[in-house]
Formats: structure tokens, C-alpha cells, sequence
């Protein structure tokens, strides 16, 4: 007996890999190399213990929304919690997208965009950015312009490059995008810039968060996003009644009471980043790209497209540090992207990479 075929347009759709091993120091999946405060936990647990757990959460995420509204700065109405941020992003492709609308994205970025939309039945096209990972102003004007797009999809930082759009870009694409663009800002807190004060009711803009990075909280999943009121409504209707269990509901309220902690931890992390660039870019071979999230692209030379960026990459696996290997993505050929991880796993991530790149040299 033959068992059923998924639709066609998932057939030639691979699932999102990101390879784990059981190594030392992972740094692959720019998570907070932190646990949460056990103050935190506490308070959790402790709320938790109170929660009417025979009954349904608050389909509206009310109190979450009203600790978010006062820390983003943006009315309650305005605000939309799913999930992760992969929710967040599911929910935005399922209302906006769809086999009759377009989305566009600007590669190399987070590779999520174009596979929801595509998982969502949405055609996709793809826009480029430059050699410095920069979007050019005028080739995102010119592609909007063609291709009318109902959805653009920003990442700032860009994921993987660690690359912060300008605000003059971000201005310019609201002024002739037909449709929503979308900025994922799940490092936000890491850049300099973010687009959250632009969110206002009659702009078509949504800014994409998580709790999965500085606050410590990947493990739980919990991501927001701001947008026009309108905006949420509508993602409120898709997404599936009472989506958001109490305990991720009750973890999101009670984080924020540890703000402060986890400003701490940014400062920290910028600042690892920041030295961990620096001996990078001191090392022959190696080149680095700046960073406004908590991770580092660099990429590594050697013979052909692809420089030695695998087999620095194996080298180093076998010395107990996984990073992630981006050597034969197009646009980003030959790099290699790290977590700034705490100064211990720093350090042994120098280790390894010096002993990874020797030994390819040595090959
Ligand atoms: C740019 C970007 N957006 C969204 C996500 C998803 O995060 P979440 O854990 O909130 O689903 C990630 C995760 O790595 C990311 O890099």
C-alpha cells in the first residue's frame, strides 16, 4: 500500500537542518550562553503553582501584553505573542501570505523567511545584498518596484551575517512597499538601532522579537511581535486559540521584573563580541564581519569557492567546539558563524580555531 504524497509545493522543500553533536563548547545556535536568573525561576514556579491549570490560558496574553507594552514602549493593542518568533513569523506568512501574494527576501539571511513562506504556499523571490551584506537602497527599491511584493522581510541583525540595516534603507522601503515589511529584530537588543519606534497604527510595519536570546528563555519559546492594531487582530484570528500555555504566558510577565539583569548580560555579550572581533580579525587567514548581534561571521581562506571553511569547521569539532558551518551557503562561501558564548567557551573557541586552522594549513 502507498502512503499519501504531501502538496507538490512541499515536496522539493528540505526541513530546516542545523546539525547538533555532543561536543564540549556549543556555539551554533546563538543562544544566551546564560541560564536565567534563579531569582527568575523562583518566580516562576512560584506563579506557575497558582495558575488554574484545569482551565484554558488567556487566549489574549493580556498581563503579558501589558508588562511587554510598558518595556517596548508600544500600546498593548499593538502587540501579538506566539510561540518563538518562528511562530510569530508563521502566523504573519499564514494571514498575509499565500499562494496568491508574494514575499520577498534578501539573501544571505535567516533561512526561515523563505521556508515558512514557501511552506505556506507563498512564491518567493530573491532580492541579494552586497558583498558587505549590505542591502543597496536603490537594487531594494528597484526589486520592490518590479515585483510588487505583499510581504518584504528584513532581519536586522541579519542573521547570518550580524549585519544592521540602515534606517534610511528601512524608510525608504516603507515609503514604496505595497504590502507589509517585516523586520526581524530577534537580536534587536544586541544593535544599536532598532525599528520598534516606527510602529505606529497606519504604518504597514511589523517588528519581530524573542525571548529566546537575551532573555535566556530558548527552552520555553516565546516570541512578540509589534505591528498596527488591525495587523494583530487579523494575527489573532489565524493563530490557533489558546496557542500560548500558562507557564510561557506567566515566564514572559515575570521576565521583565529582571530587566536590569539582563541588560547586564547584553552589556557583557557586546563587549565579548567586540574582543572576540578584535582577535579574529588579527588572525591571518580569517576575515570578520562586523556584528550587531550576539554572534560573528568570518570566513575562512583557502583554495577554491569555498576557502577551508569545512574542514576548519571539522577540525574544530573534533576539538570539542561546534559552530556553525555556512561554507557552502551562496553569498557566504567559506564562512563559519560563532555564538559569543562566556569568556571560558570564548576561549577555548580561540583554542580550537587556532589549532583547527593550523592543522588544515599543515593538510
Ligand atoms: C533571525 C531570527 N529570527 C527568528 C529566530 C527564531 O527564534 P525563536 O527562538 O524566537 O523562534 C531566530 C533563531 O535563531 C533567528 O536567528
Amino acid at each position: 500500500m502507498s502512503l499519501p504524497e504531501p502538496r507538490d509545493a512541499l515536496k522539493a522543500l528540505e526541513g530546516y537542518h542545523s546539525p547538533q553533536f555532543d561536543v564540549d563548547v556549543r556555539l551554533n545556535t546563538n543562544e544566551s550562553p546564560y541560564p536565567p536568573p534563579s531569582a527568575f525561576v523562583e518566580a516562576w514556579l512560584a506563579a506557575l503553582a497558582e495558575a488554574p491549570l484545569h482551565r484554558y490560558p488567556d487566549r489574549s496574553a493580556r498581563e503579558l501584553r501589558e508588562a511587554l507594552s510598558d518595556h517596548i514602549g508600544q500600546p498593548f493593542d499593538r502587540i501579538f505573542c506566539a510561540n518563538g518568533s518562528n511562530e510569530v513569523l508563521q502566523t504573519i506568512l499564514l494571514t498575509y501570505g499565500g499562494p496568491d501574494r508574494l514575499a520577498l527576501v534578501f539573501q544571505p539571511t535567516y533561512a526561515l523567511h523563505e521556508h515558512i513562506a514557501r511552506i505556506t504556499g507563498t512564491p518567493v523571490v530573491l532580492g541579494e545584498r552586497g558583498d558587505d551584506f549590505e542591502i543597496d537602497r536603490y537594487d531594494a527599491l528597484a526589486r520592490i518596484e518590479a515585483d510588487q511584493p505583499d510581504l518584504v522581510f528584513l532581519c536586522s541583525p541579519n542573521n547570518p551575517t550580524g549585519t544592521v540595516d540602515d534606517r534610511e534603507l528601512l524608510e525608504a522601503v516603507l515609503d514604496v512597499a505595497p504590502g507589509l515589511v517585516v523586520v526581524d529584530e530577534a537580536y534587536g537588543e544586541f544593535a544599536y538601532r532598532s525599528a520598534l519606534e516606527l510602529v505606529a497604527d497606519d504604518v504597514p510595519l511589523v517588528v519581530v522579537r524573542t525571548y529566546s536570546k537575551v532573555w535566556s528563555l530558548a527552552g520555553l519559546r516565546l516570541g512578540l511581535c509589534a505591528a498596527p492594531p488591525q495587523v494583530v487582530a487579523e494575527l489573532e484570528k489565524v493563530v490557533l486559540p489558546y496557542h500560548l500555555d500558562f507557564a510561557t504566558q506567566i515566564a514572559g510577565t515575570v521576565a521583565l521584573r529582571f530587566s536590569a539583569e539582563m541588560q547586564a548580560r547584553v552589556a557583557l555579550l557586546i563587549e565579548a563580541r567586540e574582543q572576540l572581533f578584535t582577535e579574529l580579525d588579527e588572525r591571518a587567514g580569517v576575515t570578520v564581519f562586523p556584528s550587531g548581534a550576539n554572534f560573528l561571521l568570518f570566513r575562512v581562506a583557502g583554495e577554491g569557492r569555498e576557502g577551508d571553511g569545512h574542514a576548519v569547521w571539522e577540525a574544530m569539532v573534533r576539538h570539542g567546539v561546534l559552530v556553525r558551518d555556512f561554507s557552502a551557503w551562496p553569498m557566504v562561501e567559506g564562512c563559519l558563524r560563532v555564538t559569543v558564548g562566556t569568556p571560558a567557551e570564548n576561549n577555548a573557541f580561540l583554542v580550537a580555531l587556532d589549532a583547527a586552522l593550523e592543522e588544515v594549513q599543515r593538510a
